[in-house]
């Protein structure tokens, strides 16, 4: 494995282009956005520069590990790769667009992986032409550090699909873990309907955001409160997921928070947009 391509360059795409490069791939990056593809190098840069300083990184190594990711307009760019991960919005449309796209593009042998958080990985196969080559890759936020990629297997994908995902899992220093497809796969069928109940004790007005987070690290050991995790993982994303399990499910548990939404439509998405449950210097917006 040498070239790995990745279609979005948001907070997603970044870690997983900061991984790939740290490990010796030539990483392409394709988005849509100008603003996306002009913030993509800056952001790999300053979060490969943050190892520079902890002193576990050569500024030598962490220069040649920008130059060996390269950004572009349109899939086009990935005719060459040996692998590729659509890491865009949490969008079924938009994922199942770039995935027909790709298919016409890069070549027979070439893995293409999904990074979605809830979107049905066997429901994604049908616009690959090869449903064996598709498989779910999910990076946890943020990719440099979080250790977990789970692997999620279709319907219809290959045993060497999956060993050749597990095998790059394993080169970008991450353990893989393999699960069926099923809504919200394993971590986020756990996580999200927790953030969901969080916001609902927001709306009913229970407890401050900082005394429900408070609560979640001093009384049951979670290293991080529910509320300020949804604002890193993106309002938008989690409401998105909510509504896949909603969906799927078919289950009223599952149904989204109205003050979920409310934030979203508010385009208060969290850290991303400097303002979630909790506010964000510019140095994070
Ligand atoms: N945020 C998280 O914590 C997290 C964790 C694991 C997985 N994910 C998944 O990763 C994916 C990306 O999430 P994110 O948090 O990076 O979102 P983001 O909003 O930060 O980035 C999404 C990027 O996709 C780009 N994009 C949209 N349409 C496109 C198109 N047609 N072609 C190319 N690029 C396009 C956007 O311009 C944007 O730069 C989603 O599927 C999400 O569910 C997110």
């Amino acid at each position: 494995m040498e070239r790995i391509g990745i279609v979005g360059a948001g907070q997603m795409g970044a870690g997983i282009a900061h991984v790939c490069a740290l490990a010796g791939l030539q990483v392409i990056m394709v988005d849509s956005s100008s603003k996306a593809r002009a913030a993509l190098l800056p952001a790999v840069q300053t979060s490969l520069l943050k190892l520079v300083r902890r002193g576990v990184l050569d500024p030598d190594a962490q220069v040649a590990a920008v130059e060996r990711v390269t950004v572009a307009a349109d899939v086009t760019a990935m005719a060459d790769v040996d692998f590729v991960i659509e890491a865009a919005t949490e969008d079924v449309a938009i994922k199942r667009a770039i995935l027909q796209e790709l298919t016409s593009v890069v070549r027979p042998s070439c893995i293409i992986a999904s990074n979605t958080s809830s979107v049905s990985i066997s429901g994604l196969a049908a616009y690959v032409d090869k449903p064996g080559r598709f498989i779910g890759m999910h990076f946890f936020n943020p990719v440099p550090v979080m250790d977990l990629v789970e692997v999620i297997r279709g319907l219809d994908t290959s045993d060497a699909c999956h060993d050749a995902t597990c095998d790059l899992a394993r080169m970008l220093g991450k353990f893989p873990l393999t699960t069926k497809n099923s809504p919200g796969f394993m971590v986020n069928r756990l996580l999200v309907p927790m953030i969901n109940e969080a916001v609902l004790l927001v709306q009913e007005g229970a407890a401050s955001a900082g005394d429900i987070d408070a609560a979640l690290t001093l009384g049951a050991g979670h290293p991080m409160g529910p509320l300020k995790l949804a604002d890193l993982i993106g309002l938008d994303t989690c409401l998105a997921i909510m509504q896949v399990l909603h969906r799927d499910f078919g289950e009223s548990k599952y149904r989204p928070a109205p003050l979920l939404r409310e934030y979203v439509d508010a385009g208060r998405l969290g850290r991303k947009s400097g303002r979630g449950f909790f506010e964000y210097s510019r140095e994070f917006a």
